[in-house]
């Protein structure tokens, strides 16, 4: 049933809350979004990935859902999804949903009958553990991802529950078969209706163990993981042309081939983190030798290459020196596009946006807000408020930048959910359509460029050209007996020379992108522009 499709694919990924406002009321919408689906076409993306857009008490922003099978109303209709997946298709472009199994709302009916009583039948369907060696302490050491601890004290039954991210997103119990078939049934519901995959969120947390003593406890593929992975491609994912890819936190280039990839009936494609560093501990050595492992997976094995998306600030403020954007923009679209797996675009990215300068009380963010309110002193929150100036989740989820008209023709109400970046005067996609040097159409032209290289990529062997280069980035796509591809870029503010490696020497070569307009159209020894990045295909 699978032709594993997404290995031809770009995925664009879209937040719906800060992408289009259909209605006016400040928030994006599923007929926003619609809206803008011959810009994506335009731009050749190949699918769309949307963020959660399922009823939700928005304590994580829809990650905390409360009803698996309908849409929030602030969103729009189950109809207004038929028909975001319908002009979706008409175009030929894929839609792939997110599903957040790990956890569900504390609003969900679910929770809602679990916490009625221990022989409600839907008390299983959730972690409920005695307090350690019977007191009224948290059965093991464990934090939750947005502060305190991951169990919360529930005083009807004198039991923990564990939520490992907010008090209000309680982890499901996946050693209860029924929950498994439940989750089996949701995916089911989405694919007859017509989704082509899913975006699976934290999957490697779902299943946890606990050991006697509370040391040996796990919550990464912990054990029956790929017994129930399985078993829901099996009830599920299999029987449909489906895209799989899961968000892979806690795992890292060693384990991944082990959970994902073309064979395994497990996950089709890995997310990983390793190799998105803070901004200041950048180092491009070591970024090379992540994104190194990370290629040069066995063969079965699929990555997905992002740089952004909306838990992470914007590329351009993490590897680009200020003044430096527009090439910078550029050259990391061109380092991902180039990569073995499938490359995704976070709704903006295309356009170089960028973090946003807020206050303190302008984040908006449970994570940041929790993280602001837990500081213990003025010295702490100052700490902290620097730390999510750079890092903060929120400098992902600014409205989409459309035009220089009032809050960046995202929104017609007066004031949109969430801040607009100020530069959405120049960085916006009607600005950028009209200038031919643009972030925007060098993305358009990057990507109709590498579909001439899908074949190539899914084949191909990477190799670091210059892995101690602190400065440049090389690195060549090789099928044994063919063509290469050879991508090159400089990373720093002042202009450098590349010495070709023997290697490179002799072939016949031929320039296919390049975010400078004079870059020689063979490749050569040569002074890179700041930011410049090449890409030339070799003969053999
Ligand atoms: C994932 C999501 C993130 C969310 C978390 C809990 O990491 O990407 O936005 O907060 O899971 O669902
Ligand atoms: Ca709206």
């Amino acid at each position: 049933m699978k032709t594993h499709w997404y290995k031809d694919a770009v995925i664009y990924q879209v937040y719906p809350r800060s992408f289009a406002d259909g209605n006016g009321d400040g928030v994006g919408d599923i007929p926003g979004i619609i809206g803008k689906l011959d810009y994506l076409k335009d731009l050749s993306v190949d699918a769309v990935w949307l963020s959660p857009c399922y009823p939700s008490p928005n304590d994580d922003n829809g990650y905390d859902i409360s009803d698996y099978r309908g849409i929030h109303p602030e969103f729009g209709t189950l109809d207004d999804w038929k028909a975001l997946r319908d002009g979706l298709h008409a175009r030929g472009m894929k839609l792939i949903m997110d599903l957040v199994v790990n956890h569900t709302s504390d609003e969900h009916p679910w929770f809602v009958e679990s916490r009625k009583g221990k022989d409600n039948p839907y008390h299983d369907y959730y972690i409920w553990r005695d307090g350690s060696n019977g007191r009224h302490e948290p059965p093991n050491g464990w934090g939750a991802c947005f502060g305190g601890s991951a169990w919360e004290w529930d005083e009807t039954f004198r039991q923990y529950f564990l939520h490992l991210y907010s008090k209000k997103q309680p982890d499901l119990n996946w050693r209860n078969p029924k929950v498994r078939q439940e989750v089996a049934d949701i995916c089911n519901y989405w694919l007859e209706l017509g989704c082509d995959g899913f975006r699976c969120d934290v999957i490697p947390q779902i299943c946890k163990t606990f050991s006697a003593d509370g040391k040996n406890d796990k919550n990464i593929c912990a054990d029956g993981w790929f017994d129930y992975i399985r078993e829901l491609g099996e009830r599920s994912w299999n029987n449909y042309d489906t895209m799989i890819v899961g968000e892979c936190v806690g795992v890292d280039h060693k384990m991944a081939p082990n959970i994902h990839g073309e064979g395994t009936g497990l996950l089709d494609s890995v997310i990983s983190f390793d190799h998105l560093p803070w901004s200041r501990n950048f180092r491009l050595p070591r970024w090379k030798e992540i994104i190194r492992r990370w290629q040069t997976l066995p063969e079965h094995c699929w990555w997905s290459q992002y740089w952004e998306n909306h838990d992470q600030q914007r590329s351009v403020s993490r590897f680009v020196k200020p003044g430096f954007e527009k090439m910078g923009a550029k050259m990391l679209l061109t380092l991902e596009m180039f990569l073995r797996g499938t490359p995704y675009i976070y709704e903006g990215q295309e356009l170089g946006m960028v973090n946003i300068k807020l206050c303190p009380d302008e984040f908006m963010d449970i994570q940041s807000v929790n993280m602001l309110r837990g500081a213990k002193n003025a010295i702490a929150r100052f700490f902290k408020y620097r730390h999510l100036l750079m890092r903060a989740r929120d400098h992902a989820r600014t409205p989409m930048q459309w035009d220089n008209s009032p809050n960046a023709g995202f929104t017609t109400a007066p004031t949109p959910w969430m801040k607009v970046n100020p530069n959405y005067t120049t960085v916006n996609a009607r600005t950028e359509a009209a200038d031919p040097d643009s972030v925007l159409n060098y993305t358009k032209r990057l990507l109709r460029v590498r579909k001439g290289f899908v074949e190539l990529l899914k084949h191909s062997q990477y190799t670091d050209l210059a892995p101690d280069s602190r400065r440049f980035y090389a690195y060549r796509q090789t099928v044994p007996d063919d063509k290469s591809l050879v991508v090159i870029a400089l990373f720093g503010k002042t202009a450098k020379h590349f010495s070709l490696p023997e290697v490179l020497r002799g072939h016949q070569s031929r320039l296919v992108v390049s975010n400078n307009l004079n870059a020689p159209e063979r490749l050569s020894d040569g002074r890179f522009l700041p930011y410049e990045v090449r890409v030339y295909e070799l003969g053999r």
